[in-house]
Order: C-alpha cells, then sequence, then structure tokens
C-alpha cells in the first residue's frame, strides 16, 4: 500500500495544469464499443480507473493503444458479452459496460459493480431505465443478465438525477428503434460530454446539460476523433489546497462555468479568485473565515465531490461552519482522520459540524476512499510538521500523479511505498 508524506506548512506558488476528467473518460470509453470501428480519444487522464476500464474492454474483445494523452480504441472485433465479477469489482463505472453491450451485442452478463465506499450505491434507476427501453433483465446469485432483442426508444422519468442511471440510458438508446427521452436527467458537465462524443460518432442526442435528454436511436455508428473536457474536481482540488496553505495558484485548464459554487464558497472563505477562458486563479493570503452552509446537491449545486476537500480547509478557519451532504449517505468517514489531526468535527447523520482550531497537526492517516483521501492530502498541506497519509492507491483512481502536480507548486510531499 503506497502513502503519501508531506512536511506540511509550505505555502502554495505557481501555475498548475488539470487533466483531463475520470468521469466524462470513463463513459466514453464504454461507449466506444457502439462503434464498430475505431475511436481516437484525447486529454485522457492516466489513473488506475482508466486502466481499470481499458482492461474490461479488452477482455472483451477490443484492441487499445494509449500513447501520451491519447487512446486509441479498436472496437472492431467486440464478442464477449460476459464480464468477469473481478473486472466488474474494480470500480463503479464497470456499470456503463451494461448499456454499451446491449447496444453492441443486445446483450450483457455482468455482476454488481465496486467503488469507494461513500454509502449506499444501488443500480436500480439504472435497470429501471433499461427495462423501459425493452431490456429483458434477470438478477440472480449477485449477476444481472440483460438480453435486448429489440431495444425501442420510450420515455423515461428517473426518480432521482443519477449520473450514472442517465449515461446508461444514453448509451443503450444510442443504437436503439425510436426516440428515448430521459426526464429528470442529471445535468453535469460530463454527461454533456458523453453526448458530444456519441454525436461525434453520428449518434442524435440532444439536451443533455439541461434535464430533458431526447435521444433519436441511429443504425450505425461512425469512426470518431475526440478531446475530454478537463476535470472539475481536480481543478477544484487544487483551488482547496491554495485556500489551505495560503497559497497563489493559477489552474489552467480548468473551467470556470463548471466550478461557480466551489468559487463562491471560497470568495466567501476570504480568497480572492480570477477567472479567464481557460484559468482559475486563486490568492489567499489569511486564514479563511467560516461559511455559513454548503449542501451538495446535483449539478450545478455544490457537488459533492468537492465536499471533503472544502471540510479540510474549513477546518482551520475562523469561525462554525456546517455542511450537509444529501447525495451519499456516508461521505464523511474521512473526518474521523482529520479529527486525529486535531481538527474540532461533529458530524449527525448527513450534518457535519465544523468549528475551524488555530492549526492542525501532522498525524499518520487512512485515506479510505477516493475524494476523502485527498482531502487527507490537502489537510496534510496546511498542518503544522508531518503527515503520512496511507491508502495512495485510492487517490491514484482520480489523481494522475497528486504528488509531482503539488511538488511543482512548492509543497513538500512524496510517495513511498
Ligand atoms: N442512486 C439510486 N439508484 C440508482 C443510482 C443512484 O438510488 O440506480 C442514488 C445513489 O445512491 C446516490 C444518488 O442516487 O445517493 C446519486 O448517485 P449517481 O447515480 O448520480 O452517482 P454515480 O453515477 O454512481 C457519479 C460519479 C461520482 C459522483 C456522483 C454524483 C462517475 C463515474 N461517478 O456517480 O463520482 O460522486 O456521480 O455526482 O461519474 C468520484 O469521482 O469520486 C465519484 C464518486
Amino acid at each position: 500500500m503506497g502513502k503519501f508524506k508531506i512536511n506540511g506548512g509550505k505555502r502554495l506558488y505557481g501555475e498548475v495544469e488539470v487533466h483531463g476528467a475520470k468521469n466524462s473518460i470513463l463513459p466514453i470509453l464504454a461507449a466506444t464499443i457502439l462503434n464498430e470501428g475505431v475511436s481516437v480519444i484525447h486529454n485522457c487522464p492516466r489513473l488506475k480507473d482508466v486502466d481499470s476500464m481499458i482492461e474490461i474492454l479488452e477482455h472483451i474483445g477490443c484492441k487499445i493503444d494509449f500513447n501520451g494523452r491519447d487512446i486509441v480504441v479498436d472496437a472492431r472485433d467486440v464478442k464477449d458479452s460476459e464480464i468477469p465479477d473481478n473486472l466488474m469489482r474494480t470500480m463503479r463505472s464497470s456499470i456503463f459496460l451494461m448499456g454499451a453491450l446491449i447496444a453492441r451485442n443486445k446483450k450483457a452478463f455482468i455482476s454488481f459493480p465496486g467503488g469507494c465506499d461513500i454509502g449506499h450505491r444501488p443500480i436500480d434507476l439504472h435497470l429501471k431505465g433499461l427495462k423501459k427501453l425493452g431490456v429483458e433483465i434477470e438478477e440472480s446469485y449477485g449477476y444481472i443478465r440483460c438480453k435486448g432483442v429489440r431495444v425501442r426508444g420510450n420515455e423515461i422519468h428517473l426518480d432521482l438525477p443519477s449520473v450514472g442511471a442517465t449515461e446508461n440510458i444514453m448509451l443503450a438508446a444510442t443504437l436503439a428503434d425510436g426516440i428515448t427521452v430521459i426526464r429528470n436527467a442529471a445535468k453535469e458537465p460530463e454527461i454533456e460530454d458523453l453526448q458530444n462524443f456519441l454525436n461525434s460518432m453520428g449518434a442524435r442526442i440532444t439536451g443533455a446539460g439541461t434535464n430533458t435528454i431526447v435521444i433519436e436511436g441511429v443504425k450505425k455508428l461512425h469512426d470518431t476523433e475526440y478531446t475530454i473536457i478537463p476535470d472539475r474536481i481536480v481543478a477544484g482540488t487544487y483551488l482547496c489546497a491554495a485556500a489551505m496553505t495560503r497559497g497563489e495558484l493559477t489552474i489552467v485548464k480548468a473551467l470556470k462555468e463548471h466550478l461557480e459554487p466551489l468559487i463562491s464558497k471560497l470568495k466567501e472563505t476570504g480568497c480572492e479568485l480570477k477567472t479567464g477562458n481557460d484559468y482559475i486563479k486563486i490568492t489567499c493570503n489569511k486564514r479563511p473565515k467560516a461559511v455559513d452552509m454548503i449542501v451538495t446537491l446535483p449539478y450545478p449545486g455544490f457537488p459533492t465531490d468537492l465536499q471533503p476537500q472544502i471540510v479540510s480547509v474549513l477546518s482551520i478557519a475562523e469561525g462554525t461552519s456546517i455542511v450537509t451532504e444529501t447525495i451519499f449517505d456516508n461521505r464523511f468517514k474521512y473526518t474521523e482522520e482529520l479529527v486525529r489531526m486535531g481538527a474540532d468535527i461533529k458530524v449527525e447523520g448527513r450534518v457535519a459540524v465544523i468549528r475551524g482550531v488555530d492549526k492542525i497537526t501532522g498525524a499518520k492517516v487512512l485515506a479510505k476512499d477516493l475524494r476523502g483521501g485527498v482531502a487527507l492530502v490537502i489537510a496534510g498541506l496546511g498542518a503544522e510538521g508531518t503527515t503520512v497519509v496511507e491508502g495512495a492507491e485510492h487517490i491514484d483512481r482520480g489523481y494522475e500523479s497528486l504528488e509531482k502536480a503539488l511538488k511543482s507548486v512548492g509543497a513538500d510531499i512524496v510517495r513511498i511505498m
């Protein structure tokens, strides 16, 4: 198990670039199999989850070349429709193969996906949506067998705007007969990215980014070349790292329109933020101030994927902040580790009360999931003394060479085995 060792108290200063979005590249890689041809994808991040998706695609017959930041997927020979349990369990995003295989092979045989332990993560909305498209689904002994001899467009109203369910339905509906309308769809930028990728292959999808998505099924797709969007959560993580260290960072390849809720909260803490077409500059000279209220919500609300990082910042703020998590039911586990570092945080159900302390101190802490893990790294950057964050493999799922990026802007951080 890898670890990060951080000597805290160094002010971050300089310029750091954001890599491509994890939550775009994963559904887009699954979507490549809809095309019985070749897809070239640019701006691909080197992440553990991307490697896992590549392994799954190779297993079902794709030929893949990952060179620099470009992935070429040759999906001409996709034969298999079965994903073994050990591959399904590597990450949550393996579930995208369900919609993609139904579209390509009219069948899928999978087990339940893995993923970060941040609460209850059912797939009932994915299954309900696919059934509405005429897919027959049989669940037994932890396996899901899907048969979609004739997949037909339909109207689907999602009970919740689930990101994954919206994307899985889009995948299955792209090659269906007729028109599918998804209402109460999730509006995350990564959904728009998936729409744009599918349309670049000849799909006919409109409305992603709003709560109604219309997919007009087409018979066949064609080869494509596509560049994925920057990772808004990575950009937001660097912004929080700057706020934690009273630093000054220019985050390059960051789209401000994807980060409005975080920018607004960081301004409330007293940081100065300037934005341009593709950068965000943050300057923090003083101890951050507490914020009254943060509530995580589906996009364009405050993202649950930035909740742990902002809580780290608020742990050293002047005053008391209240943060409510409404998306996942167990996403405050990392706060126990922050408390070991001297933070004063009380969690009651989905609400965390954070009484800012003057300083936190280095300690040995354990990352148990991706975003909670990176929040501990941020805490370590601002803490007095040395912090060792164990469980670096969780952080590697979503951040490419985090220690190199942070070191380049002045952090004293190394990876140890
Ligand atoms: N939900 C259901 N039934 C379903 C699907 C979801 O009840 O069938 C519930 C979940 O339990 C949760 C809520 O709906 O309470 C939202 O889940 P959603 O389906 O929107 O999340 P997801 O698709 O599993 C994606 C991201 C997550 C991110 C969430 C919310 C990917 C690969 N993952 O997950 O990213 O937190 O949307 O924005 O896109 C991360 O990157 O660290 C991460 C966890």
